[in-house]
């Protein structure tokens, strides 16, 4: 089960146009029962339409595979600028004369006809811009279901929708604490397939023992925070997160009802399952939850060593999984709650084939997971293959998230990926799991 598969086949001309197609027909699947309307209306001021997404992973995919790959001139160079994340962030988006959902589906169709005809004249070189522009299409689509679950769509349906049967479980509250010991471990992405810059370099690094969720806090332990004054206590948040709370009346976690015995999902309303992870809470939520409990968040790199340190299997020779359960991919439904058809999360510890080998749960998929990391680079950093993607983004006030969620693609879903935010966001399916100094 650990032994050394990779968890990357040899990227191959005909793997990379399988890929790309099938994230197409995903893009398209998100979108197959959303009106004409609600694909151009602004849900949320915090995200784009989502006839900006979809335009705009057809602009990527003109500007890597088929211009600078391909070394053609961009297919709509008239379009480049509105659909580039920094030229137009996401405040203007709907302000935009942006081309309305059938001239977006057929701008991807005919970037994607020229990606393909570049690749079938010079192959994918080195892979590494297939498989980003791949990614970002992928990640777009998680963005995608971030506005889908703003949005609010009564009876949103996804094509394939899976209904989940998680195996039965010991229930957990997420208060469940495993020790890990002190000692050296390993961070960040290995030489091996693509990962992106700011996962490098792998890098060895020292921690002090501590203490770390078994799983993520679910909605019941969420629950008994807020009924028992968690809101209203002031010691327990720090002074932004009370400013922030009280500024926008901040009184319970993004998808809760205001009795706080139901929570939206992908299409409507269900009552709040105490075993589900609390979802849709900021860092700040979170910070406050932990100091409640005498606890506080893990901090990225004790989130890493709890997901993938392996010093069980051969005690003479330590080393990181590539996933918590070893170094295979993903295998749907077995190990993690991943890859959107699930249309929501599942109870904690629903997947205990997913375990690390300190026993942690659920640290890949089901939700995003604060930690208490500002996002900068690893000692080393090198940008690539642009500034742009991580490394403008350091040094600022963002927490770093780690995990994937359920809306994540299995492929983009690593134990290295870092994802950052602000501390107030609560559009990311996110939650947490507490830590505490040992
Ligand atoms: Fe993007």
């Amino acid at each position: 089960m650990n032994g050394p598969v990779a968890a990357t086949a040899p990227l191959t001309a005909t793997r990379v146009v399988d890929a790309l197609q099938e994230a197409r027909r995903r893009t398209f699947a998100l979108v197959a029962s959303v009106s004409e309307d609600d694909l151009e209306r602004v849900h949320s001021p915090l995200m784009s339409p989502l006839v900006w997404d979809l335009a705009h992973i057809a602009a990527y995919e003109d500007l890597w595979l088929v211009h600078r790959f391909g070394e053609l001139p961009l297919l709509r160079e008239d379009l480049a600028e509105m659909y580039d994340a920094f030229e137009t962030p996401r405040a203007v988006r709907g302000d935009l004369p942006l081309l309305n959902p059938a001239q977006a589906r057929a701008y991807l169709d005919e970037v994607r006809e020229r990606a393909l005809e570049v690749i079938d004249e010079r192959g994918i070189g080195d892979g590494v811009l297939h498989e980003m522009v791949l990614r970002h299409e992928h990640q777009h689509d998680e963005t995608m279901l971030q506005t889908l679950m703003l949005a609010r769509l009564d009876g949103y349906e996804l094509a394939g929708r899976r209904t989940m049967s998680p195996s039965p479980n010991p229930t957990y509250t997420g208060l469940e604490l495993i020790a890990i010991p002190a000692g050296e471990c390993t961070i960040g992405a290995d030489g091996h397939g693509f990962a992106y810059d700011n996962e490098r370099p792998r890098h060895r690094t020292d921690v002090r023992g501590y203490l770390i969720g078994r799983t993520a806090i679910t909605n019941a332990s969420y629950l008994t925070f807020v009924e028992g004054g968690g809101y209203q206590r002031r010691e327990w948040w720090s002074d932004e997160g009370w400013a922030w709370k009280e500024e926008y009346d901040i009184s319970r976690p993004g998808g809760w009802t205001a009795d706080l015995t139901a929570e939206w999902r992908l299409g409507g309303v269900e009552p709040l399952h105490p075993d589900r992870p609390v979802i849709h809470v900021s860092w700040f939520e979170a910070d406050a939850f932990a100091r409640a409990h005498g606890a506080r968040l893990p901090t990225e790199v004790e989130w890493e060593k709890a997901a993938t340190w392996d010093e069980v299997t051969d005690p003479a020779r330590p080393r990181a999984r590539r996933y918590p359960w070893g170094n295979r991919k993903p295998a749907p439904g077995q190990h993690a709650n991943l890859d959107q058809r699930g249309c929501g999360t599942a109870p904690v510890g629903a997947y205990p084939d997913g375990a690390s080998p300190y026993g942690c749960l659920g640290m890949i998929g089901d939700t995003w997971e604060w930690t208490s990391s500002k996002f900068d680079g690893y000692l080393g950093f090198a940008a690539h293959p642009y500034r742009e993607y991580s490394e403008v983004f350091f040094g600022g006030d963002y927490r770093v998230l780690r995990g994937g969620s359920w809306a994540t693609r299995t492929r983009v879903a690593t134990s290295t990926f870092r994802n950052w935010d602000y501390p107030q966001r609560r559009q990311i399916f996110a939650g947490f799991r507490i830590a505490r100094s040992a």
